[in-house]
């Protein structure tokens, strides 16, 4: 252990799907240093410290447990916690504008200034300022702007630590992270606060996964590393269309293109489109930044990957209607899975959303079924005109439906007993796989008319003629 990071404390402003997790595995590989996580929302807080934590991740529950009340705290003095720490993590929201200039592209960053406002405000010591949120690219410009107005100059060096976990797997992936980015400026209190940080993250993460920059190049990594990602869900749900008009199969061309070592076989699955708090949100800051900086031909290309998702959820739809006889007026769906992936309560951002909003213009009723996320799911859907069920029985869900439209890849979902589940249901029944993660053929030869995504569908209506076509 590093003698300069012994007793050291640690605030993080924010206690979300990204600063609860981060800060209960810093404080679980760090027992000597205090962490203190602080939000505004007393009732998140009092969940981080009860037994019913406000996130779900597996393992999670564990880590909390290790240090909860021994070096780790939640709280909601946020004022005591800026005054007692060296380092503050800010891990607030940034979502999308949703007003005036930028609107529904730029990032929205009123939080964040109001946090570096009340940290100049309270801090009586010099102070390490960590962006855990992420941010545009020269954000850390304008928070060192505020944190030095006044009289307050050069008590606080600002570094860029952006967070790569994804939900559902949050814990491992801050236990053995690929690589923990840190950005700083190059000034002697920028190398000695960057220091400090990869002295704590050295702790547990091998020095070489432990990638050092520039601040600006941290943040753009952030976002560029989210567009990467979800460039290549649209890129193969792009093909999944072409794919359904040709006969070609989508898994077999993804497995053919992944093997492909230049390209690898991650993040190739062909879906109802991506959803989550980040892809959208970050390509469009991308795409606001391009356009700010005069690069129209660079933000229409990876607007491009945000256009491909709508219309992908949009064809999910529109196929269901053509293929029950095109209405959907009084028909019962239930669709399977409302979270935004598996692992996860999450359904911020779900494909779920959207497809339930549309089905229920179609008049269609729904019964929605999840493990994790029906709490979610009756808030995202409060006030949406129709006819709406909740129940975590999977099969009570599906009983006296005339389709199943499967959301989420809970791996759960590929093992239920489908002869009971069709035997519940009006005939003729139809299952669309937003996911291609059940057994096509065995679902056909149980009596399902089956679509999956980007492979032929699999009908029993091959004698009579086609009138939806
Ligand atoms: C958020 C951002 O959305 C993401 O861009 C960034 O990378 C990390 O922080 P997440 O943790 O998923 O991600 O957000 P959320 O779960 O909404 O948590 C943010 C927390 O900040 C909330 O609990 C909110 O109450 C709190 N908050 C917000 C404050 O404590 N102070 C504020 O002024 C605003
Ligand atoms: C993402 C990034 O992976 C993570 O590094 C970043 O810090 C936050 O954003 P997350 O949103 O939690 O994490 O989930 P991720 O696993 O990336 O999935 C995002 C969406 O893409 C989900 O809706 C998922 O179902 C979908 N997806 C993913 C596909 O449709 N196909 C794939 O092949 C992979």
């Amino acid at each position: 252990m590093s003698e300069a990071n012994r007793n050291i404390s640690i605030l993080c402003i924010g206690a979300g799907y990204v600063g609860g997790p981060t800060m209960a595995v810093i404080a679980s590989k760090c027992p000597d240093v205090k962490v203190t996580v602080v939000d505004i929302n007393p009732e998140r807080i009092a969940r981080w410290n009860s037994d019913h934590l406000p996130i779900y991740e597996p393992g999670l529950d564990d880590v909390v447990r290790s240090a909860r009340g021994r070096n780790l705290f939640f709280g909601t003095d946020i004022v005591a916690g800026i005054q007692e720490a060296d380092i503050i993590f800010v891990s607030v929201n940034t979502p999308t504008k949703m007003f005036g200039t930028g609107n529904g592209m730029a990032a929205d960053l009123q939080y964040w200034e109001k946090t570096a406002r009340q940290i100049r405000e309270c801090a009586r010591t010099p102070k390490i300022v960590v962006e855990k949120s992420t941010l545009p690219v020269k954000t850390a410009q304008a928070m060192k702007r505020i944190l030095d107005a006044g009289n307050h100059q050069n008590r606080f060096t600002v570094l860029s630590n952006p967070e790569f976990l994804a939900e559902g797997s949050a814990v491992n992936d801050l236990e053995n992270p690929d690589r923990v980015l840190i950005g700083s400026d190059a000034t002697s209190e920028g190398l000695a606060a960057r220091k400090k940080l990869v002295d704590i993250y050295a702790r547990w993460v091998s020095r070489d996964r432990i990638l050092t920059t520039n601040i600006w190049s941290s943040e753009l990594s952030k976002l560029v590393s989210n567009a990467f990602l979800a460039q290549r869900i649209s890129s193969i749900n792009a093909i999944s269309a072409l794919c359904e008009k040709t006969d070609a199969d989508i898994s077999e061309v993804s497995k053919a293109v992944g093997m492909d070592s230049r390209l690898g076989s991650k993040f190739l699955n062909a879906s109802i489109g991506f959803g989550g708090s980040c892809f959208k949100k970050d390509i469009l800051n991308l795409v606001y930044l391009c356009r700010y900086y005069n690069l129209h031909e660079v933000a229409d290309y990876w607007e491009g990957v945000v256009r491909i998702n709508e219309y992908q959820k949009e064809r999910f739809v529109v196929n269901m209607l053509g293929n029950m006889f095109q209405t959907l007026s009084g028909k019962k769906i239930c669709l399977l899975g409302f979270a935004f992936k598996a692992h996860t309560g999450d359904t911020r951002e779900s494909p779920g959303i959207f497809i339930a909003r549309r089905l229920m213009e179609e008049q269609a009723e729904l019964i929605v079924t999840d493990p994790e996320a029906i709490e979610n799911a009756r808030q995202d859907l409060a006030g949406a005109q129709g006819n709406i069920r909740y129940t975590e029985d999977p099969y009570e869900a599906a009983d006296g439906s005339d389709a199943i439209a499967l959301i989420t890849e809970w791996p759960q979902y590929a093992s239920l007993d489908f002869e009971r589940i069709f035997r519940s249901m009006v005939q003729p029944a139809f299952i669309f796989d937003g996911r291609n993660i059940l057994d096509h053929q065995r679902l056909y030869e149980i009596g399902f008319n089956v679509f999956p995504i980007g492979k032929p569908a699999l009908t029993h209506f091959h004698d009579e003629p086609d009138m939806t076509a």
